[in-house]
């Protein structure tokens, strides 16, 4: 069998559909967010069985304004100071917004095994602020969601899910991104679907549905599906809105790609099954365990505790051979020297968060057959074992 000799991060998802959507839009001369918007949002929530979608131009822009119209909901709105628990392990814009809005974090530590914030150490760390609870889906692998749906509903507390990075896993036969009041999407290059950039926010509920059109748009009264005074009233502003609207390009694209998703994921999870044969129970380093259905975003290892001095020489050897590899999603926040500008709390230790921070790694997964990148990548680190001396 023919080995690649490199392995890269990223691969790209299109084909001849997407530029042919993109021709079409530039026929059209309708740039601005139009039909091809709205018609991707419905694609998006009938694949969620989610009642509403708002698309935006990034997932971090989805975060911003999810987390914003829980400050105009009529009944029990969030405030300036309430507590917003949120795993050591994110991105830094799942946290970025909840300073921008003034809330106070308090920052849980991951389970080791699933690299999602830890269920128990949420139950436990709950308080009478509490007033929003955020679990991040890492790199395809759904959080305890139906644990936490019902934890947030006894407790009167609101769920959001951060699925940047994990479109169309599932648990309990359930998509993740549907858990929460509100949920949000990236189509970021690299992610399950690609429309270069964007995002999306998806809901059940009517109010926040209204608020987030609005808040995507300026703040104004245009979009609202209710208003029927809305022609006569295009610049009237309802809320301090953003733009962070997407362009008729993204939902062209993303119209495209999302035909294809099933059959992308089911590709990486057959993927993502090679990877675990290959290195279960592997001398070296231990992998992410699977929690429900992941749609595997990429493969993670996490140097065991023996190896961890070993770091350095390993990713010498990694790029020497080719291989590319990164931080576990944006590594653990308090790692980070943006941590000073944020208002936060740390429940206990964030012990595991700075353990896969300082020795994980992932490399990437795709909607291609990697056998033979895994095959190449496994005989690098079976090199890598010998002149280590690590029987
Ligand atoms: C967990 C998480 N949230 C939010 C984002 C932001 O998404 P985007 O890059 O589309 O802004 C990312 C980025 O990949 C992410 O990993």
């Amino acid at each position: 069998m023919q080995l690649n000799n490199s392995y890269p991060l990223t691969f790209d998802s299109w084909d001849i559909s997407e530029l042919n959507a993109i021709k079409r839009v530039i026929k059209s001369n309708q740039f601005t967010y139009s039909q091809n918007v709205y018609s991707f949002e419905k694609m998006l929530a009938n694949f969620h069985k989610s009642k509403y979608c708002v698309l935006t131009n990034s997932g971090s822009s989805a975060n911003l304004i999810a987390i914003s119209s829980l400050f105009y909901k009529k009944s029990n709105p969030l405030k300036i100071n309430d507590e917003v628990i949120v795993p050591g392990v994110s991105w830094s814009t799942t946290y970025s917004p909840l300073q921008q809005l003034g809330l106070k974090l308090k920052l849980v530590d991951i389970d080791i095994n699933t690299l999602n914030i830890d269920f128990p150490l949420v139950e436990e760390s709950i308080s009478k602020n509490t007033k929003l609870i955020i679990p991040v889906n890492i790199l395809g692998n759904p959080s305890e969601l139906p644990k936490l749906k019902k934890l947030c509903d006894r407790k009167k507390i609101y769920l959001m899910e951060d699925n940047c990075e994990s479109f169309g896993a599932e648990i309990e036969n359930k998509k993740s991104g549907t858990f929460g009041l509100v949920n949000t999407l990236s189509f970021y290059y690299s992610h399950h679907i690609s429309t270069i950039e964007g995002g999306a926010v998806l809901t059940n509920d009517s109010e926040i549905y209204e608020i987030l059109m609005s808040l995507r748009s300026h703040g104004w009264a245009r979009d609202s599906k209710k208003n029927k005074k809305k022609q006569k009233e295009i610049y009237k502003f309802l809320y301090p809105g953003f733009n962070v609207r997407p362009t008729e390009f993204t939902g062209a694209i993303g119209a495209q790609q999302i035909k294809k998703v099933d059959k992308f994921i089911d590709i990486r999870r057959k993927n993502f099954d090679y990877y675990q044969t290959l290195f279960y129970n592997h001398q070296l380093f231990s992998i992410q365990k699977e929690n429900g259905k992941s749609s595997s975003f990429s493969f993670i290892f996490i140097l065991r505790e023996k190896y961890k001095n070993l770091k350095k020489k390993l990713f010498i050897h990694l790029k020497k051979n080719k291989i590319e590899y990164r931080l576990i999603t944006g590594g653990s926040f308090i790692k980070h020297p943006s941590k000073k500008y944020f208002n936060y709390k740390i429940h206990k230790n964030l012990k595991n968060s700075n353990y896969i921070h300082d020795n994980g790694f992932f490399i990437g997964n795709t909607a291609k057959n990697l056998k033979n990148n895994l095959i190449y990548f496994k005989k690098v680190i079976n090199k890598f074992l010998i002149d280590q001396n690590i029987k």
